[in-house]
């Protein structure tokens, strides 16, 4: 049997693993712009944590995560998202303390046991961040512009915000029990997925796809009718925050999330360039969760970006890529320059040039070949007469043209040419 990677999963490879880096270097500019500063948290967890936070009767506990009994018999859980595990360590280590607005992000990989498709995964990659402690809609909409600044530092204009109100535990009951009962009414049109869900998580049946749902959906209440006083005040200020910074946003009333901790403010980018899955964030407020777990009484707002999503809409020509390309390539003439070249490369590295050479021992105008490919601008030519003197030859290969410089000033020379400092 060959050996392939689990169904669901994928390498990054060199080639695409720049963008990456540029996602994630941008992104941590940003965060350090906006006040955030980076958690690690394990990548799993014991279950419990994410049954009591996303919710029993949500997808991903019931059907998609990854979970085994360790060899002490303790029920474990391969992390399906970042948000559970950051409320559990803000719990844990007393963040609360001193009161304040405190700002955390972590990139890293989830799991989730999905049907894999174009966009989705079994391990994927998130950038995630989350503002404990305030519940004012600046905090809000700060979140959306962050995200809105990130997307068009990596030249991504074409995504659309789509912005809902959840409610609170004042108003979301009022308008679960119209939507039930709106359902109810209508229960043969349903699928069945839907059927079950009319008890457990009535607003679920607004992600479902089928044709008979989905026409049920355009004429069931919307919450937007039964958000109390403060929900609609501090959804009208989350709106007008954005306004104010000219960051469109599309109002989507059956707008939900596959995750139960919601309140208030919930949104997703999507791209009209990603087919089924084309969410490329998702988050909001869950004002809730914090007490839930055990913790004070703490609002709560973040968001994640799925990076295979993201960075599958990047241009990569418009994007400042560092493919590793070597500054300096080193070939060789003759026997016995095998331990110059090693220790001329050592020092080269040393100034922090990028350096490569080729090892086998091929004739000049093969491994210039390899210089070419590798598209180092200069290549040093080591042997013969030039070391006997103390010298080696420079090549500029856009130039196509040669130099001799003595090997005792190497270093300052290349760097000079590169235009180092
Ligand atoms: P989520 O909507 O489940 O939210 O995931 C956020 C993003 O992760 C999605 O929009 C998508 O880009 C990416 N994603 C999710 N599942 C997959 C998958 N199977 N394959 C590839 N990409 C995927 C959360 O996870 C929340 N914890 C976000 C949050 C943070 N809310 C508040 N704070």
């Amino acid at each position: 049997m060959s050996l392939r990677a689990v169904r669901g999963v994928k390498d990054i490879l060199p080639g695409e693993v720049e963008l990456w880096e540029v996602v994630e270097a941008e992104a941590r500019r940003l965060f350090k712009t906006f006040g955030y500063a980076e958690i690690k948290i394990p990548v799993f967890e014991h279950t419990s944590l994410f049954a009591r936070s996303l919710g029993e009767t949500t997808d991903i506990v019931q059907k998609e995560m990854y979970t085994f009994e360790d060899r002490g018999g303790d029920s474990i859980t391969l992390r399906p998202e970042a948000t559970a595990s950051l409320v559990r360590a803000y719990i844990e280590h007393n963040l609360f303390h001193p009161p304040r607005l405190l700002k955390v992000f972590t990139i890293g990989p989830m799991f989730r046991y999905e049907r894999p498709q174009a966009g989705r995964f079994r391990q994927f990659y998130q950038v995630n961040a989350e503002a404990f402690g305030s519940d004012n809609p600046a905090v809000d909409a700060e979140i959306l512009v962050f995200v809105d600044k990130l997307l068009r530092a990596l030249h991504l204009d074409d995504l659309e915000v789509r912005l809902n109100s959840l409610g609170d535990e004042a108003c979301r009951p009022r308008y679960t029990e119209a939507l039930t009962a709106f359902l109810q009414r209508r229960r043969d049109a349903l699928c069945e997925d839907c059927d079950q869900r009319i008890d457990l998580n009535p607003m679920r049946v607004f992600d479902c796809k089928t044709p008979g749902c989905q026409e049920l959906k355009e004429a069931a209440p919307t919450i937007g009718e039964y958000l109390c006083e403060a929900c609609v005040d501090h959804f009208e200020q989350v709106k007008a925050h954005l306004a104010r910074v000219d960051i469109p946003v599309h109002l989507d009333p059956q707008l939900v999330r596959g995750l139960d901790y919601y309140t208030r403010t919930t949104f997703e980018v999507v791209s009209a360039r990603l087919g089924a899955q084309d969410a490329v964030c998702g988050g909001g407020r869950y004002d809730g969760l914090v007490e839930a777990l055990g913790g004070p009484p703490t609002p709560a707002i973040g968001f994640a970006i799925g990076i295979e999503r993201l960075v599958s809409l990047l241009d990569r020509s418009r994007l400042p890529l560092d493919e590793g390309t070597p500054q300096l390539f080193i070939a060789t003439v003759g026997e016995g320059v095998d331990e110059v070249a090693f220790e001329i490369m050592h020092a080269l590295r040393s100034a922090s040039i990028r350096v490569e050479r080729e090892y086998e021992s091929r004739s000049l105008k093969a491994q210039m070949k390899v210089a070419d490919r590798s598209k180092a601008q200069y290549t040093l030519i080591l042997g013969g007469d030039e070391l006997a003197r103390g010298a080696a030859l420079l090549r500029n290969m856009a130039a196509s043209s040669q130099e001799e410089i003595a090997l005792d000033s190497l270093v300052e020379e290349i760097k000079a040419r590169l235009a180092l400092p």
